[in-house]
């Protein structure tokens, strides 16, 4: 890609940038939240029309003018967010567009054929399941599979770990140095530079829209990236000096959860979460962390036990009522729970506290002028990159529309009591990640009561007073300073001593 620019209304989302790949490597593309990656991808994949510059496919200019003409490039992308169908099966996402021809065509032999392919790819699937039901990383290998199904020798895979556990990772990076092997080309975003240093050929930095530079993997590391990325040395959040911890703001015993599919998810957990302390929860995606966090949010109804915040009984409260009782939440899936897609920024950053004063008004009024005013106040405080309070939230970069849900966790006057982050800085760059990782410290320094549930080891062990590892919907308590290696064996089932 020579020389590329794009320009938004109100942004230069690419300044003259080089971006050069060979054939048969893992490239990554780093930088900020905001610094022009997905753009920069989506001009290769088609979707944006570049305001100026040339792209060379083996040497020969072409121009790409959607992702059809991509695809027939033998180019394909996995997205940011996930865009598969979630009431198809896999099969049906995999094959979608690309069905054989006739009018009839026959799904078992389309599901063995499915089947076959993810075998060779070494990316285990099951054809028949719907998709909707699917693990985060099931359904990652299911979009992987449909960019390979189209042939694509080109992979471009914008933040595919944002939302993998340590093991789902390591089975895409196999995955990813198989495609290698064969010849296929990648190029892989993502923020952890850990991943980035460890799977990646090359390396090449934006940084607000510019090139910086491109490195070897092998000739530079951690520092050296985020120093390129952002331009100083970034230290790492964590707390300075031990926390007071207050009186017991919530109470959980014997809960009892139902999932998904009717399976048990929650087996009887009881803990307790005191003023002050941030308390972790670890453990692999899919041992009762969603439903827990749903549970004490009032998303799902539990099948049994009791929730307490401070004396009063929630158990079985609606979302609503969780949040009169001062019960904020970071949700997990950003993109489903945490956003109105359509809405502006403005309106997003109000959900949840438009139906009460000062937004709401009388007659049910929404006080547009407080509303503003509230807005604008966020959106600096939070370093939200948006051209104005009025810009629909999907023209956000993916972290900055983070951002604001963090930034919304705020309210307007009352902090919160209980703040439940789940995953809250994943899809954050290095810089954001520490102001997030600060927020949580600061919120539970001014007294609130967080309980950060992260797939992210060194998260946890960063800013916990205490984890406790979730396992088959069981919680372990962990030692006082856990070892990774403890942790680790906690999340599978074993104990030290074993
Ligand atoms: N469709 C769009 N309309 C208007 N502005 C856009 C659009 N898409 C992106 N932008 C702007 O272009 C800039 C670069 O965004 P981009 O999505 O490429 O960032 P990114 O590097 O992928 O960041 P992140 O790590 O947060 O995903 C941002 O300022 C963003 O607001
Ligand atoms: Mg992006």
């Amino acid at each position: 890609m020579r020389q590329i620019t794009k320009d938004f209304p109100g942004v230069r989302a690419n300044d003259a940038v080089d971006f050069k790949v060979a054939q048969g490597e893992i490239h990554g593309l780093l930088g900020e939240n905001g610094a022009g990656k997905s753009v920069l991808m989506g001009i290769l994949y088609g979707l944006y029309q570049p305001t100026s510059g040339e792209i060379f496919i083996h040497g020969r200019a072409v121009a790409i003018r959607s992702p059809a003409e991509a695809i027939a490039l033998k180019i394909g992308m996995v997205h940011q967010h996930f865009m598969l169908i979630s009431n198809m099966t896999v099969a049906e996402n995999i094959v979608l567009g690309f069905e054989p021809d006739g009018y009839f065509w026959n799904r078992k032999e389309i599901a063995q054929r499915v089947a076959q392919f993810a075998a060779e790819a070494k990316l285990p699937i099951n054809p028949e399941e719907t998709v909707g039901q699917l693990s985060v990383g099931a359904q990652q290998r299911v979009e992987i599979l449909k960019v390979l199904y189209r042939q694509a020798q080109i992979l471009i895979l914008d933040e595919p770990t944002a939302v993998l556990t340590p093991q789902e990772t390591e089975a895409l990076f196999r995955a990813m140095r198989a495609l290698r092997d064969q010849g296929k080309t990648i190029i892989f975003i993502a923020h952890k530079l850990k991943e980035v240093l460890s799977i990646c050929d090359r390396i090449t930095v934006l940084c607000r829209g510019k090139l910086v530079g491109t490195e070897d993997a092998g000739a530079t590391d951690e520092s050296k990236l985020a120093e390129m990325m952002v331009g100083t040395k970034v230290v790492p959040a964590t707390r300075i000096g031990e926390a007071t911890i207050g009186d017991r703001v919530l109470e959980v015993k014997d809960l009892t959860a139902d999932g998904e599919r009717g399976e048990r998810a929650l087996e009887g957990l009881s803990f307790e979460l005191r003023a002050g302390e941030i308390l972790g929860i670890a453990g692999v995606e899919g041992n009762g962390q969603t439903e827990l966090v749903e549970v004490l949010t009032g998303l799902r109804r539990p099948t049994g036990g009791k929730v307490f915040l401070s004396e009063a009984d929630l158990s079985g409260i609606t979302p609503r009522t969780a949040l009169d009782y001062g019960i904020r939440h970071i949700p997990e899936d950003k993109r489903k729970r945490g956003i109105i897609p359509g809405f502006s920024v403005k309106e997003n950053l109000i959900l949840g506290d438009h139906c009460r004063p000062p937004f709401k008004g009388r007659f049910s009024w929404l006080m547009e002028r407080v509303i503003r005013r509230f807005a604008d106040k966020r959106i600096e405080e939070f370093q939200i990159q948006t051209p104005s309070r009025d810009t629909p939230i999907d023209s956000l970069s993916g972290g900055n529309q983070q951002r604001l849900i963090v930034g919304r966790v705020y309210g307007h006057q009352k902090r919160p009591t209980l703040l439940i982050a789940a995953q809250p800085t994943c899809g954050l760059d290095v810089q954001a990640t520490r102001y997030v990782r600060q927020k949580l410290i600061e919120l539970s320094d001014q007294g609130a009561a967080v309980l950060l549930v992260s797939a992210d080891l060194d998260e946890v062990m960063a800013i916990s007073d205490r984890i406790l590892v979730i396992h088959n919907g069981r919680l372990h308590e962990a030692s006082k300073r856990p070892s990774r290696q403890e942790l680790g064996l906690l999340m599978i089932g074993g104990r030290e001593d074993e």
